[in-house]
């Protein structure tokens, strides 16, 4: 550690000791907020000029600040910034080496700021601009389903529920599931996005400053919505945080879901799908292997997501108003639910957009497992057999196929008339899987119709 600092950090007029090294290793954040730094300097350049127009700084010192600010920030960006673990974190980091670049001016910058509002305004000002590229990512990936969906509208597939073979459903209806449940993302992402709508700066350590602090000017200059109206709240409220965290884990969960799918269909056993080689690895040791590692790990970092939120929401349980140091440690929780959906984003993006789809693994399958038995019932309950009674014939009809391990279609008429006299000719229609999501009716059904509709409403909204 560098001494000479050292003795420049503010504990100077209180303290005659420093922190012991133990102690430091606690307290310093620098490691994982220095990521805040364009933020917190966008935040300094904007309450520079307030000060100015309140007559704390002269403009003199305002463009030094200004052109000094510039300066650390091109050099932090181009890597070149030394960083000093003599002070805990980005702010005083960035304030310190202003005050050693221009004097007395760097100095007064920190007049009517607390790092309490600070590190507030930047997590906010952070959030917002994440919050936007993870919603390109939302976006994008919708449309790469929705495009999907569009181009496999005639094949068909089995539907599951227990994972056991249900109905018949177009592959378009099944991938849209999907989309429906991103579009949800994208309202709790923006839900999360308009939480950092406040501007805390002004509010000090917390209970305000004692200048008049032009905060109107300062939310104009930061694009914020509204000034925080309670300075207590300002600087203890990281509901934003938990708001994005939540956004986060659901979405995780979601594509853990979806990847789930991938891992079963790209099985030989399924065989329904084959994910492309730039997201499949090999075995060190069997070499016939194609793994869906990516699929995989995918599903398994929804888990972090999901930590991330559980750590911050009982980190924030047990604290008092106003802030805590505790709060720190909200940002290596955000920064990585941030980094975390946004890679998980973009592989099921790369994933979705570069697989084949094997439409006669689908079609065999389809073809198994008795998948039109509910048609069947259907189909007597319209020849006003009451659905119970019919439920309980095709019950039967099935039992008895598997008895002789045949399926529906080595039946003739003349054996389904066996177990109800109105079967007639027209049954061998109903028997067709590939014919059986059309004689859907409902509104959001898998039929053409109504797959055709989802895919024009969705396009609607990712426009
Ligand atoms: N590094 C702190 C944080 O991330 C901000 C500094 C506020 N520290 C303080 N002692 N009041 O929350």
């Amino acid at each position: 550690m560098d001494n000479e600092k050292k003795k420049k950090k503010p504990r100077a007029g209180r303290f005659s000791g420093d922190l012991s090294d133990v102690a430091a290793k606690i307290s310093s954040s620098l490691h994982f907020d220095s990521r805040l730094y364009h933020h917190d300097i966008r935040g300094s350049r904007a309450h520079a000029k307030m000060l100015n127009r309140i007559g704390i700084l002269s403009d003199q010192e305002l463009a030094l600040i200004i052109k000094g600010l510039s300066g650390i920030e091109e050099e932090i960006k181009a890597g070149s910034f030394s960083f000093s673990e003599a002070f805990e974190d980005i702010h005083m980091n960035i304030e310190a080496e202003l005050t050693r670049r221009i004097g007395e001016a760097g100095k007064k910058l920190h007049t009517a700021r607390s790092r309490n509002d600070q590190v507030a305004l930047d997590m906010r000002l952070y959030l917002k601009q994440e919050s936007g590229a993870v919603h390109e990512l939302l976006v994008k990936l919708v449309r790469v389903i929705v495009d999907s969906a569009e181009k496999s509208m005639d094949i068909i597939m089995p539907g599951y529920t227990h994972l056991q073979v249900a109905q018949p459903v177009r592959f378009s209806h099944h991938l849209l599931a999907y989309a429906w449940g991103l579009l949800r993302d994208i309202g709790r992402l923006r839900a999360a996005a308009a939480a950092c709508g406040g501007l805390p700066l002004g509010s000090g350590a917390c209970a305000g400053v004692n200048y008049p602090a032009d905060r109107e000017f300062v939310r104009r200059e930061l694009g914020f919505e509204e000034i925080i109206p309670n300075s207590m709240d300002a600087v203890s409220d990281r509901d934003f945080v938990l708001d994005f965290l939540y956004f986060a884990s659901v979405c995780g969960v979601r594509l853990s879901r979806f990847c789930e799918e991938l891992v079963l269909w790209s099985s030989s056993e399924f065989g329904f799908v084959k994910l492309s080689d730039s997201v499949t690895t090999g075995s060190s040791i069997m070499p016939q292997k194609r793994n869906p590692d990516i699929a995989e790990l995918i599903r398994g970092k929804s888990g972090r997501l999901a930590g991330n939120l559980v750590a911050v929401i009982i980190l924030l349980k047990g604290l008092p108003m106003t802030y805590n140091r505790d709060l720190q440690e909200d940002k290596e929780r955000l920064f990585d639910s941030v980094d975390t959906i946004k890679l998980c984003l973009a592989g099921m993006i790369e994933m979705l957009s570069t697989m084949a789809v094997n439409t006669d693994r689908m079609r065999q399958a389809v073809f198994k497992n008795f998948s039109t038995a509910t048609d069947i019932a259907d189909y007597l309950a319209m020849k006003k057999i009451p659905f119970r009674e019919s439920h309980e014939i095709v019950g039967r009809i099935v039992r008895s196929c598997e008895e002789k391990g045949i399926d529906f279609f080595s039946l003739t008429v003349e054996d389904f008339r066996e177990f109800s006299p109105v079967f007639g000719e027209d049954i061998v229609e109903i028997l067709d899987p590939e014919k059986s999501p059309d004689r859907k009716l409902s509104a959001g059904s898998t039929s053409r119709k109504e797959v055709a509709a989802q895919i024009k409403a969705l396009k609607e909204y990712i426009t």
